[in-house]
């Protein structure tokens, strides 16, 4: 099995990401680093970022639990204030959330008061379009998503892979630059979730959009990203970025490629390194009820 590096080296490989490199800088991050006060003193979530997206890329940020991914995307949102460095969108520096950046959750954000139509056309009408222009812009969204059955539905009549599919059409809705998703699929079953990766891959693919998305699923990293952006925890640094050498556009084929399993060993190694996995047992042990040849009291 060939390694990530050698794949890496290939011309075609080698081409891709050049090519990339020329479109220009959608979001540079600078020098970010993030501490909060906690009643336990400070806590330092990221700690001297350096990275650049380009325009339409796909990139994909993973890191153990705890390493600062949410923080990252909630600061590149404007949610949360730098303590130090800076943010570029374009060229303009983030100095709080704006209609450039469009964001997804893991939760379901949508407001259950309102109607598909209504979630969508929301953020429109606070752009002030009227209420015609409005709906007309919504309806588009929500065609876009596949959705167009279910305009006039709550979201409590949804399942939830068509709840995060509103909020998808909700977020590009205001045409952002940069749509920021923080484990969008991170509550759906696996097919579900299958099914919004490639419809997402399909929406990004038509409109030109460059997308950070946050994921712990190494899987769906290696088959969204074109480069994936690697956190370690305490204090959340960048570890590596690592250029995905699976073509795109990707397929479900693709899964098995050795392209695919050459990024998803590489990226195994850097977030579930073996000594995790000793302390992971060890702690394990400690809260451990019942040994596996205890013998188990029969109730019947
Ligand atoms: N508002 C806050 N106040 C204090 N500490 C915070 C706050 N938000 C995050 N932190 C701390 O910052 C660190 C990073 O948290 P963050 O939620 O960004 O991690 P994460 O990588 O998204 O984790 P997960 O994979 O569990 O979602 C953690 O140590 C967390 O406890
Ligand atoms: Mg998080």
């Amino acid at each position: 099995m060939k390694d990530l590096e050698y794949l890496q080296q290939s011309t075609a490989v080698k081409n891709r990401f050049e090519r990339l490199k020329k479109r220009p800088v959608a979001l540079e991050v600078k020098n970010l680093s993030k501490r909060f006060q906690s009643p336990k003193g400070e806590v330092t979530a990221l700690n001297n970022i350096n990275f650049k997206a380009y325009r339409r890329e796909f990139v994909c940020v993973i890191g153990p639990s705890g390493c600062g991914k949410s923080t990252f995307v909630r600061t590149l949102a404007g949610l949360e204030q730098a303590s130090e460095g800076s943010i570029l969108v374009n060229g303009s520096e983030v100095t709080g959330p704006g209609s450039d950046r469009g964001m997804v959750f893991q939760g379901y954000t949508l407001f259950p008061w309102l109607s598909v139509k209504q979630n969508v056309m929301f953020g429109l009408r606070r752009a002030g379009h009227s209420k015609a222009q409005a709906e007309e812009q919504a309806m588009q969204w929500i065609d876009l998503v596949g959705l167009s059955k279910f305009a006039e539905n709550y979201p409590s009549q949804l399942s939830g892979g068509m709840k995060q599919r509103v909020a998808i059409a909700r977020a590009l809705a205001n045409q952002p630059k940069i749509l920021l998703m923080d484990e969008p699929f991170g509550a759906l079953d696996p097919q579900t979730r299958a099914k919004m990766q490639s419809h997402l891959m399909e929406i990004w693919q038509n409109i030109d959009i460059t997308i950070v998305f946050i994921t712990h699923d190494l899987d769906e990293a290696v088959y969204l990203a074109d480069r994936i952006l690697v956190l370690k925890a305490h204090p959340g640094e960048v570890q590596e970025v690592i250029e995905v050498a699976v073509p795109q556009p990707r397929n479900a084929g693709h899964l098995h490629s050795q392209e695919f399993l050459a990024c998803k060993r590489r990226l195994e190694a850097l977030v579930h390194p073996d000594d995790e996995t000793e302390m992971n047992k060890d702690h394990l042990n400690m809260v451990r009820m019942v040994h596996v040849h205890d013998d188990v009291p029969s109730v019947f």
